[in-house]
């Protein structure tokens, strides 16, 4: 039986909600332990799906993993497994972070590849060439990608695109190369920041993180460290964009403003009132949101995992809005669920022109991703009735609590079982 979230139109969310680690970042950070041996804590873990999948990909490799709360503890021994063909690994495309330890501490790495994805094909060609520059060997091979090396050693890379992945990889093999490694058009997204600040803590020599080129000195072995994981940038996004497009009031706490310095401006544009803190930043919308154009780019750019948001609030805004994604070429197969509710949106290549509604239209909607479910979901706060989301166990791998946060923010939503329903 599966989960679904029955979602009341109409409601106008304000309240003050705090967002944990991020996602994108925990998961590196759990795979980065595996570079040391001994008792690695990482601490404000998100409760998500993902992280207990995680640790059983690490158990795999002969890891000890205790998750308790928002604390998680992984022991790493002498000698690892580096074989990472199996199902836990399939079941989700992060786990591809374990390829760079693996080749930096075995000399070698059999990672399974994850099925398709419905955002796009996903390749590891830079990941790849990045490993090959250090003089290992890589091959596609029975449904997993293969690294073989006898000691890697530091390289001059540049990167066709910054990519996420790609960056993480190369800098977790780097770190124990001979040698120095630049890293040239390197992503800059606050996780790789988060992630260099363990490695460094660990023991790694790195400079540059948070900009284009990332010099990694490489080191004979790393420590064990504990380390706090930054806030969740895209959950906290995902916030603000709920205040704007349900004409609502949130204050989020737990996130440093600065990583959502753009998604704040364009809602700023949209006529929300925004306030920045520390930790933290306060939306509020008092009429209907003004159509903004918005295009998807690495960071510092507006973030791809924000853009199921944004269309949600262009397909209530006043006025036409044209959104172009750069990142991933498929990431608007879901808009056909946002025009089930009555999104008015017309999709051309990598651009999709939506025209406001006053108001949505309620119905069953289906998740294709988690950062589409979540859209989905707020799309339909702004819909006439009642309605069902199913396949929400997309949105459990990326939102703790998402239910619960946004019934303490005032919403009529509630979780269910698909079976109930007929
Ligand atoms: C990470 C995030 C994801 C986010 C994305 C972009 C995680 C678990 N996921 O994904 O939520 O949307 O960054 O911010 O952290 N590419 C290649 N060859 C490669 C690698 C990537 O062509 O070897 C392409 C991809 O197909 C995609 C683009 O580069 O079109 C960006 O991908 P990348 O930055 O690597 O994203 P991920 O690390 O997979």
């Amino acid at each position: 039986m599966k989960d679904i979230f029955i979602v009341s139109g109409g409601a106008r969310l304000s309240g003050t909600v705090s967002v944990d680690g991020a996602k994108n970042s925990v998961l590196k950070l759990m795979a980065a332990a595996l570079l040391a041996e001994g008792t690695t804590t990482l601490t404000n873990c998100p409760e998500i799906l993902d992280v207990p999948l995680m640790k059983k990909v690490l158990e795999g490799l002969g890891c000890t993993v205790e998750i308790s709360g928002d604390r998680v503890d992984i022991t790493t021994p002498a000698t690892l497994a580096s074989n990472a063909d199996f199902d836990a690994v399939r079941q989700f495309r992060a786990s591809v972070c374990v390829l760079g330890p693996l080749t930096a501490r075995c000399g070698h790495a059999k990672v399974a590849l994850p099925g398709g994805d419905a955002i796009g094909s996903r390749p590891l060609d830079m990941h790849q060439s990045g490993l090959e520059k250090m003089g290992a060997r890589t091959r596609i091979e029975h449904g997993a990608v293969v690294a073989e090396a006898d000691g890697l050693t530091g390289a001059h890379i540049h990167l066709d695109f910054p990519s996420v992945g790609a960056t993480e990889n190369i800098l977790t093999a780097a770190v124990l190369a001979q040698g120095t490694t630049v890293l040239d058009n390197a992503a800059r997204e606050p996780e790789i920041v988060d992630l260099c600040e363990m490695l460094v803590s660990m023991g790694a020599k790195i400079s540059g993180a948070g900009s284009s080129t990332i010099t990694i000195e490489g080191v004979d072995c790393l420590q064990p460290t504990q380390h706090k994981v930054i806030g969740d940038r895209i959950v906290a996004g995902t916030w603000a964009y709920a205040a704007a497009m349900t004409r609502g009031d949130i204050t989020v706490t737990g996130i440093a403003p600065r990583h959502l310095h753009l998604p704040l401006e364009k809602l700023k544009s949209a006529g929300a009132t925004v306030e920045s803190y520390e930790n933290g930043f306060r939306v509020r919308m008092d009429g209907r949101p003004r159509a903004v154009n918005f295009q998807t780019l690495p960071f510092p750019g507006f973030p791809t995992d924000l853009q199921p948001m944004a269309i949600g609030l262009s397909a209530v805004a006043e006025g036409t809005t044209m959104i172009t994604e750069n990142v991933f070429e498929s990431r608007f197969r879901f808009v056909d669920e946002m025009m089930r509710l009555g999104a008015d949106c017309t999709v051309d290549g990598h651009h999709v022109v939506i025209r406001g509604q006053e108001q949505l239209s309620s119905t069953h909607v289906w998740s294709s991703d988690i950062r589409a479910g979540a859209g989905l979901v707020l799309a339909a706060f702004c819909a006439d009735e009642t309605s069902t989301i199913h396949d929400v166990y997309h949105i459990d791998r990326g939102y703790p609590k998402f239910v619960e946060n946004l019934r303490a923010l005032g919403a009529e939503v509630h979780r269910s079982q698909e079976e109930s329903l007929y």
